[in-house]
């Protein structure tokens, strides 16, 4: 089991059992991502994730085992569990990804549980944003009010760094609110089968309506059995672009190891934008034949390996820039 970031690594600890005791691999890749979105002290998913510009949480993920096998939803804002919803998206219906309103609405009659995903920290947090740091971004020009709506989304801000601790990457850093993260696992069954599911609060702070690259296939995650399966972190706005998890099997489908594969993918993110000290973009790849990596633009991205010899969380195998 592969996971983004140095949260997961519980989640992926609270998932082991069931898989080694002979469990599917999406199982455990929903229960992991379940864990993840449960976890107040997380900042970035489900319960805890930080909410929008209007201090609401809307809630991103997908699901995949195969190109004809996936499931997604975006804005979930009634329900704290997105894989979980996006898994009954595969199994339920013929459709591949629902969004908003109708996705909760969908989510209600399929029995999930109606929760407040706004947790006090969180609420605090996008307090404390409203009255401290969307002042100096309406001053400099940052930032504009468009019918009481705050868009900050051209706020420059510092970028996630995992401390390592497997909590917030956000709300132990004083103003270190614009990044983004996810939580990513991919993993392996004692069958041979590969499983992938991500799930994201977004952007703090973000635009309300913004989806990143989680819920979109091929983008914040992809699964082909025949090539293997790669997640993403970080910016969903550079990830989407160049549909980054796709490129990453797509990679390995050529023939390149995981790690390369990776590296490939940030390469084309760094010649296609001008970055910005905020961006950050991260993946995790596992091939079909085990070969695995974790790489990120920058430096900061940790990721988590649980098997039957316990867990690690390693810092990324290829950084592509230094600072
Ligand atoms: N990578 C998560 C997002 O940008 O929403």
């Amino acid at each position: 089991m592969l996971g983004t970031w140095s949260f997961s690594a519980r989640a992926l600890g609270a998932a082991w059992p069931g898989l080694a005791q002979g469990g599917k691999a999406l199982d455990a890749a929903v229960v992991a991502c379940t864990m993840a979105e449960e976890d107040p002290a997380v900042d970035s998913v489900g319960y805890g994730g930080l909410p929008d510009a209007d201090g609401q949480v809307s809630l991103d993920g997908c699901v995949m085992l195969a190109p004809g096998r996936a499931g997604s939803v975006a804005c979930l804002k009634r329900h704290r569990h997105p894989v979980r919803v996006a898994r009954m998206v595969m199994e339920r219906t013929r459709h591949l990804m629902l969004a908003g309103e109708a996705a909760d609405r969908f989510a209600d009659e399929a029995g999930e549980l109606r929760e407040e995903v706004l947790a006090p920290e969180a609420a605090a947090a996008w307090k404390r944003w409203m009255e401290q740091a969307v002042g100096d971004a309406l001053a400099a020009g940052t930032a504009v009010e468009r019918e009481g709506v705050i868009d900050a989304s051209l706020a420059p801000g510092p970028r996630p760094v995992d401390p390592g601790a497997g909590g917030p990457l956000f709300l132990s850093q004083e103003r270190r609110w614009w990044g983004h993260d996810t939580i990513g696992a991919i993993v392996r069954d004692r069958a041979g089968t590969i499983a992938g599911a991500c799930s994201t609060s977004g952007t703090p702070f973000k635009l309300p309506g913004r989806v990143g690259d989680s819920p979109i296939i091929g983008h914040g995650l992809y699964v082909d059995p025949a090539a293997g399966a790669a997640v993403a972190t970080g910016t969903g706005e550079l990830i989407s672009a160049v549909c980054g998890s796709f490129l990453v099997v797509e990679g390995m489908r050529a023939g390149k190891s995981a790690v390369e594969s990776i590296r490939a993918a940030l390469e084309r993110i760094e010649r296609s934008f001008s970055l910005e000290p905020q961006h950050q973009a991260a993946f995790v790849a596992l091939r079909a034949d085990g070969d695995h990596a974790g790489g990120a633009l920058r430096n900061g991205f940790l990721y988590s390996r649980q098997d039957g010899q316990g867990c690690t969380v390693s810092p990324a195998t290829v950084v592509l820039r230094g600072d």
